[in-house]
């Protein structure tokens, strides 16, 4: 045991000597370099910016994301178009700590690249420790949903103005209102940059804030998934995909069988539906979902339909994170759908009780293996959505 204590230390010593030596080897690089010698700092040094910005405004998208079916649920409003550079100043504003009232969380803190733009817990930590009130929501495809509201209970009325709520919510940024915000902001040399090359003008205002962040989001598009390969080769959403295995074709027909009703709410190569749904997770509604915010009692329990692409990756799932797995999920619908009286039609028999799909075994892998051809690693990988502060 001491043995091992004393080699540990000695590792310990080892790895130090060697982080320290690369660390000042990295100094004496930047110290050479010319840049740094002028007197002048680089507004931009502490940033990871290439000097051309990223293409996010004009992804090759395939030709099913042109058709009028998924174009129609494009959110994005004329005077806000994705340009590269509102978009590079979006991607730094998501990832930048000082958003937050203490400086402790970022846009990104609970909207992580690797997990889909989502987070592992049911309720999310904001700036002083407290919890979300609802599971965060993953950020891909946000720009595809006909409705144009977002969070859960579509309390959100543009991607503009949603985008400045977590800035000063209480629990998740803690900002007092967005003067402090926009004084924040305009104490950091790389904003006036920024500002100026993605609108014209370095003033900081906070419609810009909001317009930049919503940029970024709406560039955040999957269309790398190996569902996508096979939608490419094959010109339908039903015929099964040369690409996948017997099982994940097994699982694509079960989705598209309009017997289950998943592609009846998960529409389109989005897999979203236009309007807000309820899925019957539970009677009486804890959460009244949509219904809270317009008071419709026809609206008690409605959600958000969020999109399935990346799903393998934003456990735990619904509104509030209540099943911790995709066979939750199934088990779910295939067993637990409760008598809702806003229940959504998809889900209810012709005498209008909740749909029972007595899935075989088989039947609810072969779903949840189509539900993971769905995940796009284009999205997680890619360095124009990572962290760009060095
Ligand atoms: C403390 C965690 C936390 C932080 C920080 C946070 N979010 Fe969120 N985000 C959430 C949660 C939770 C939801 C769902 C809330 C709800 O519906 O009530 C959400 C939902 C969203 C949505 C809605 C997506 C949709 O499909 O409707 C967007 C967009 C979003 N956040 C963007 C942001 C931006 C931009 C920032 C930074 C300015 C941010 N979030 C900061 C937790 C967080
Ligand atoms: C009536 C419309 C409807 C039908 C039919 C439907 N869903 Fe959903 N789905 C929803 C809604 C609404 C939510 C979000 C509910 C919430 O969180 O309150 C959801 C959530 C999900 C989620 C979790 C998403 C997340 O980000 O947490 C998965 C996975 C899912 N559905 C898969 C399926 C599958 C598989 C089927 C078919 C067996 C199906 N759905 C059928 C409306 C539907």
């Amino acid at each position: 045991m001491l043995q091992h204590r004393k080699k540990c230390i000695l590792l310990a010593f080892i790895s130090f000597i060697s982080v320290y030596s690369f660390y000042s080897c990295n100094k004496t690089v930047v110290v050479n370099n010319p840049v740094s010698n002028t007197n002048t700092t680089d507004p931009l040094a502490t940033l990871n910016l290439l000097p051309a910005a990223y293409n996010y405004s004009n992804q090759s998208l395939p030709p099913y994301y042109l058709s009028q079916a998924v174009s129609e649920q494009d959110n994005t409003p004329a005077a806000n178009t994705v340009t590269d550079w509102g978009a590079t100043l979006g991607r730094v504003l998501f990832y930048d700590k000082i958003l937050s009232i203490n400086n402790s969380v970022a846009c990104a803190s609970c909207h992580k690249q690797n997990l889909s733009f989502a987070d592992d817990k049911a309720f999310s930590e904001g700036f002083a420790g407290a919890l979300t009130a609802r599971n965060s929501m993953s950020l891909v495809n946000v720009k595809y949903y006909r409705n144009g509201k977002f969070l859960w209970d579509e309390r959100g009325a543009t991607l503009e103005t949603q985008t400045l709520m977590p800035v000063v919510h209480p629990v998740e940024m803690g900002m007092p209102n967005l003067d402090t915000l926009v004084n924040r902001l305009n104490t950091k040399a790389y904003y006036a940059v920024l500002f100026q090359k993605a609108f014209g003008a370095q003033t900081i205002t906070s419609d810009k804030i909001g317009s930049a962040l919503a940029q970024f989001i709406r560039s955040i598009i999957s269309y790398q998934t190996r569902f996508d390969e096979g939608r490419t080769l094959i010109n339908s959403l039903r015929l099964s995909y040369p690409n996948f295995t017997a099982q994940e074709n097994e699982g694509k027909q079960l989705f598209f069988n309009p017997l289950l009703g998943c592609n009846g709410c998960h529409k389109t190569e989005t897999f979203t539906a236009p309007s807000p749904k309820n899925n019957g997770l539970e009677n009486p509604s804890v959460d009244f979902g949509v219904g809270g915010i317009t008071n419709d009692p026809l609206q008690v329990g409605n959600f958000k339909v969020p999109s399935l692409r990346n799903i393998e990756l934003t456990a735990p799932y619904m509104h509030d994170g209540r099943f911790a797995t995709l066979e939750e999920v199934i088990e779910h619908y295939n067993s637990g759908v409760q008598p809702h009286p806003n229940l959504s039609l998809q889900l209810r028999n012709p005498d209008s009780t909740p749909v029972r799909l007595h899935l075989a075994a088989d039947e609810k892998k072969a779903l949840i293996a189509f539900l993971k051809t769905l995940t796009d690693h284009g999205i997680t990988n890619d360095p124009k959505f990572s962290d760009p502060f060095k």
